[in-house]
């Protein structure tokens, strides 16, 4: 029987490049998917760019672009990318979305209605340079464990001590540099702790609905007391403002599910389908979610909770899988396995990563790894080694010799073929999402067609055609044999090579291939075209040039983290590691670790400034407040150059200054921007001071 199946892959943000941990997640859903689809399911697969949050508003305003051209650019980057490696959906749309506002809004109204929203007074960390309220990865200050600088609000990359932003030592805005005061203001709250919640939590979070291990961390939670869900943010937001709120807009985190529906009605408009079968509480269809283990609690809590109380089905099932890890370890920048979608494509077949990546899922949360070696050692033997090398040995044969018409079968080389698919173990192995079972069985039953092709020598038979009365027929039975064997195998492997199919089904002059259940041969009589190359092996050198690709675009991060969210699960999302800044197209890469390229350096603004002014402050031991003229204005800045100058020795004279430091609000005022000097252990700090000629406000490039 035909089945209604809708699926999706968590919404990937909007403000970072698509990476080899993300494709873990869209690799595995696409092969799902593409199996129901060869199975005559109507399955669909919708998902969309996270598109709304701070750290997208604050990278756009940096860019000097609004978030719309961000997401729109990002949108193009990133569609490109899931094209590259075939990862078909039927529908990629934005969070920022009519779609999406309207399914947010019914929620949010809806929860309301049912009294399962609060507004409550809570006190944040609010930067007054920037009049904003700062996320816990906008607030950096010093480890109160390890006492490194610089360390994030919500945890110590150093020791990797977790902790509250009010727990920092000297915390400061990692957005202005100010010094983060607590301010109160009015958040709505989905009331999770409501018993409602949590009993209709208690009954959903079991198989299927979610994997055992799943459902073992959820009960932890559950059972730990489940805390209200913080919904809403302060202006300035990117984001949807919340109906009859004011400055109030919805967290990122609430309408990135929300997307999901968003994606999916703007498909049904497109195709008209009926929104409502697939949503409604009762309805007959399925849906699942793919998602990394680092957003189960929001898509296995939060999501269907919301879902239950506001009217519409719950998910049939949350399908959650591991990290990535590559050679072992956390996917590193300097080591250069920090491998994009991009630079991935261009070095390597988006194929052989579907195939590696589907030999080690199992449809579990643990973590896999992407070691290089064994990648193409793998790929290598099982696709070119085995699959590939039916054909290639046995195509030549039916054209030179029959035209390309296929001859009769041998049915007793063809019987295990046709047990395998009686007996449905790779079919039930790809449902599952075990598809490392599915290719062990697939490759099971390429050996057993090696080995036919191994027995039968067909090259010998060719030597004898003309010797041997009787050797011609048989060769041509066992090419033909071969391509129907080989048939078989691209029917398996279709849902994760889907292009090499695709070659393999006009080489052998056959529509789609489907997933049914009934077994034939290639009939006798069909014409194949001529073989064609199908696939190179993996050169070791092709994967090193992407690592050392990947090492060379190393950049340095910027203020609050790369891409990624704001809230509980950060960056560190999709892989095993802390990824920083995402490269940005624009920006030729520098050419190797530390080093930046010209567009980093281009963006400090340096500037020749006369020294206007220059004071003690009261107070500061090391501190001279010093009046900068750079031409078309005057700034304060507090420098760190007491114990070197006096005051009036500086007053008229020119040094360097950056401009367009981020505002520091300092214990004794502003500091807007810093002078630069030199020291080390032999002395200092010495000012810099610029050749004669130069003038207030020059730019140093
Ligand atoms: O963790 C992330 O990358 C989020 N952008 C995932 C959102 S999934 C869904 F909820 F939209
Ligand atoms: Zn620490």
């Amino acid at each position: 029987m035909s089945r209604k199946i809708l699926v999706t892959s968590a919404l990937p943000y909007a403000n970072g490049s698509i990476h080899l941990g993300h494709l873990v997640e869209y690799i595995q859903t696409d092969i799902w998917v593409r199996f129901q689809k060869m199975r005559g399911h109507q399955c669909m697969y919708c998902c969309a760019d996270d598109t709304h949050g701070t750290p997208i508003m604050l990278r756009a305003e940096k860019e000097g672009i609004t978030p719309e051209a961000l997401i729109d650019r990002v949108w193009q980057e990133h569609k490109r990318d899931f094209d590259g490696f075939h990862v078909d959906f039927d529908n990629f749309h934005s969070t920022n979305s009519r779609e999406t506002r309207h399914y947010a809004d019914t929620i949010y109204t809806r929860l309301k209605e049912a009294d399962l929203i609060e507004v409550r007074s809570i006190e944040q960390f609010y930067d007054p340079v920037k009049e904003m309220f700062l996320p816990d990865r906008f607030i950096k200050g010093e480890c109160p464990k390890c006492h490194a600088k610089d360390q994030y609000g919500d945890n110590c990359e150093a020791c990797g001590a977790a902790y509250q932003p009010t727990d920092l030592i000297d915390p400061y805005s990692a957005v202005s540099g100010a010094t983060p005061v607590k301010r109160n203001s009015d958040h709505h709250f989905f009331k999770l702790s409501d018993p409602r919640c949590a009993g209709f939590l208690e009954g959903w979070i079991q198989p299927p609905h979610v994997q055992t291990e799943a459902a073992n961390k959820l009960n932890e939670w559950l059972h730990a007391g489940l805390s209200d869900w913080d919904i809403s943010r302060d202006a300035p937001y990117f984001g949807f403002e919340i109906p009859n709120a004011p400055g109030k807009y919805y967290y990122v985190w609430l309408d990135a599910p929300i997307g999901y529906m968003g994606s999916f009605q703007n498909y049904c408009d497109k195709n008209g389908l009926d929104f409502n079968e697939f949503w409604k509480p009762d309805s007959e269809t399925e849906l699942y979610h793919f998602i990394g283990k680092d957003i189960l609690y929001f898509h296995a809590l939060f999501w269907p909770a919301e879902l239950a109380h506001a009217g519409f089905r719950t998910p049939s099932g949350v399908f959650c899988h591991g990290f990535l890890t590559v050679n072992g370890a956390k996917m590193s920048k300097s080591r250069g396995t920090f491998i994009t979608a991009e630079s991935y494509l261009n070095h390597l077949n988006p194929e052989w990563l579907r195939y590696y990546y589907a030999a080690k899922l199992n449809g579990s949360m643990e973590d896999i790894d992407l070691n290089l070696e064994d990648f193409a050692a793998r790929v290598n033997s099982d696709l070119v080694g085995k699959y590939v090398n039916i054909a290639s040995r046995c195509a030549g044969f039916l054209s030179k010799r029959f035209g390309g018409k296929l001859g009769e079968t041998d049915a007793a080389a063809t019987a295990e073929f046709v047990r395998a698919h009686q007996e449905g173990e790779i079919a039930r192995s790809y449902e599952e999402r075990d598809f490392g079972r599915a290719l062990r069985e697939i490759m099971r039953l390429a050996d057993a067609a090696n080995q036919y092709i191994a027995e039968k020598k067909p090259w010998e038979m060719a030597k004898n055609v003309d010797k041997q009365e009787g050797r011609e027929a048989e060769l041509h039975i066992v090419c033909s044999t071969a391509m129907t064997l080989f048939r078989d195998l691209t029917l398996y492997l279709k849902p994760v090579l889907p292009k090499l199919a695709e070659q393999v089904e006009a080489f052998l002059n056959l529509p789609a291939l489907a997933w049914g259940e009934d077994w034939s041969a290639l009939p006798a009589g069909h014409v194949i075209n001529e073989y064609q190359h199908l696939m190179t092996r993996i050169d070791p050198k092709k994967t090193e040039a992407m690592v050392e690709e990947n090492k060379a675009s190393l950049l340095p991060s910027p203020a609050g983290g790369g891409a990624g969210g704001e809230g509980a699960t950060p960056a560190k999302a999709k892989t095993a590691a802390q990824p920083t800044a995402a490269p940005s197209p624009q920006t030729p890469p520098p050419a190797g670790e530390g080093l930046i390229s010209i567009d980093d350096f281009t963006k400090v603004d340096l500037r020749i400034a006369r020294i206007a002014n220059a004071e003690h402050v009261e107070g500061a031991e090391k501190l001279l407040k010093l009046t900068l003229d750079i031409g078309t204005e005057t700034r304060t800045v507090f420098a760190g150059i007491k114990a070197a100058y006096a005051p009036d020795a500086l007053v008229g004279k020119l040094t360097v200054m950056v401009a367009n430091l981020a505002p520091r609000k300092m214990k004794f005022g502003l500091s807007e921007g810093m002078v630069l000097a030199a020291s080390d252990e032999r002395g200092g700090p010495f000012l810099l001071s610029p050749d004669s000629g130069a003038q207030p406000g020059m730019r140093i490039k």
